[in-house]
């Protein structure tokens, strides 16, 4: 029996003056069950079940911080100020629980306009318009499609970055309107800044584009606007692919330097992703090589840490409540987050949980469990001790 306390993953973490009380984070889920970026309550249930089973930090799905910055019709937005009630719901119920609430914010780039994954992922068409569903132009950096067959977006002018610049500024004045604790900025997975940092798909003259400074630019002054927005108690997170996976991409060392650079400007922490400059999705570089290794991630996480000293979120198939615990406690991450794991049994911090204590003491097994789940199912227990007792 191992004392929760003494774990990694069940120890509470500060960052600013926000401490989660556990490592455990969901990464943020689309669920494409928005109608005009309003969150409802299928989000309320889908987050509320596990701030209910105890992980330490919930984020919302991306929210949207321009309506054509949607990856389709059904994404949740915060591109206006009606957005924040039903947020604000969503966060009361996380923060009742005992988690702590968090959003992500982020513009998809030339990955929007395009249908939900299970009608196949494709970009917006004429059977799309005629269901009511017509396309738009994306924005990018730079005026080339990010897959075979999908939109071609529109290069952004200088006037146009402001504009989103200052958009992102005001999702997150939104967000802590809302009554969010910690932010995720969206900055991966071939979304709009992640076009801008990659020199895959920045091809710009002017003084967003060129060198790596150049192409750093836009990722930085939405950094910037957002601290203004931002309380300065409350932590931001970067989600950063940290590599592209493509030739010629954005490498770890670019990702050291950037993450350098937003320290500086009061982001927390990175949080580790990779890939999807290039293709439908984040992984479809692994499409011809088969599927990722358990925790294929990680090592940016570590690299990051150890090199710069900055916080780190893990993420990328963490499965294992003991592989959690190990990459914790070989100091190669500050917090481990499951997405798709979650949605398999939304419990998982609860049954991570009995995991590390062992079932040897079947009397305190429910302990970290919420009261009301945990004194019935120890009642359960003790009932089921008595019955074995009795037939011996
Ligand atoms: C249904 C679903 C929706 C996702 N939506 C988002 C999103 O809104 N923002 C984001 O940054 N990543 C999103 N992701 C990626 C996950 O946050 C996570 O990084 C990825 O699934 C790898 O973690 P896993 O192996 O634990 O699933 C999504 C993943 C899934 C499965």
């Amino acid at each position: 029996m191992t004392d929760l306390a003494a774990t990694h993953l069940f120890s509470p973490l500060t960052l600013r003056g926000v401490t989660l009380p556990n490592r455990v984070v969901v990464s943020p889920m689309q669920m494409y069950e928005s109608e005009d970026g309003f969150a409802n309550d299928w989000h309320l249930a889908h987050l509320g079940r596990f701030a209910m089973a105890r992980a330490g930090l919930v984020f919302t799905e991306v929210l949207c911080v321009e309506p054509r910055g949607r990856s389709t019709y059904r994404d949740c937005g915060i591109w206006k100020d009606e957005h924040i009630a039903p947020l604000r719901r969503i966060a009361e119920l996380l923060r009742r629980c005992g988690t702590v609430p968090g959003a992500q914010i982020g513009h998809c780039g030339p990955k929007a306009a395009r249908q939900k994954p299970w009608d196949g992922l494709r970009p917006l068409g004429s059977e799309d318009a005629a269901k009511g569903e017509p396309p738009w132009r994306p924005i990018a950096s730079t005026d080339e499609p990010s897959a075979d067959g999908y939109h071609v977006p529109e290069a952004l002018s200088l006037q146009e970055i402001a504009r989103v610049v200052d958009a992102f500024g005001q999702g997150a004045r939104r967000c802590a309107a809302a009554g969010f604790d910690v932010l995720d900025i969206h900055a991966a997975h071939g979304y709009l800044i992640h076009t801008f940092l990659s020199p895959v798909s920045n091809k710009r003259a002017d003084a967003y584009g060129g060198d790596r400074k150049g192409r750093m630019r836009f990722a930085l002054e939405i950094a910037e606007a957002i601290r203004v927005h931002w309380p300065a108690d409350k932590p931001i997170l970067f989600r950063l692919s940290c590599i592209d996976r493509y030739e010629a991409g954005w490498e770890m060392a670019d990702t050291l330097a950037l993450a350098a650079e937003l320290r500086a400007r009061g982001i927390d922490a990175i949080d580790c992703s990779s890939g999807g400059i290039r293709g439908a999705n984040s992984l479809a570089a692994f499409d011809r090589i088969g599927g990722p290794p358990p925790g294929y991630q990680v090592p940016f996480a570590a690299e990051i840490r150890a090199k710069l000293g900055m916080a780190t979120m893990a993420v990328g198939l963490i499965t294992d409540p003991h592989h959690a615990e190990s990459i914790l406690a070989e100091g190669q991450a500050d917090l481990i987050a499951i997405a798709r794991e979650a949605l398999y049994d939304p419990n998982w911090p609860l049954h991570a949980a009995i995991a590390h204590q062992g079932k040897q003491d079947s009397q305190r097994q429910f302990a970290y469990w919420p009261p009301n789940y945990g004194w019935w199912l120890q009642y359960r227990e003790k009932q089921q001790a008595r019955r074995e007792a009795a037939r011996r």
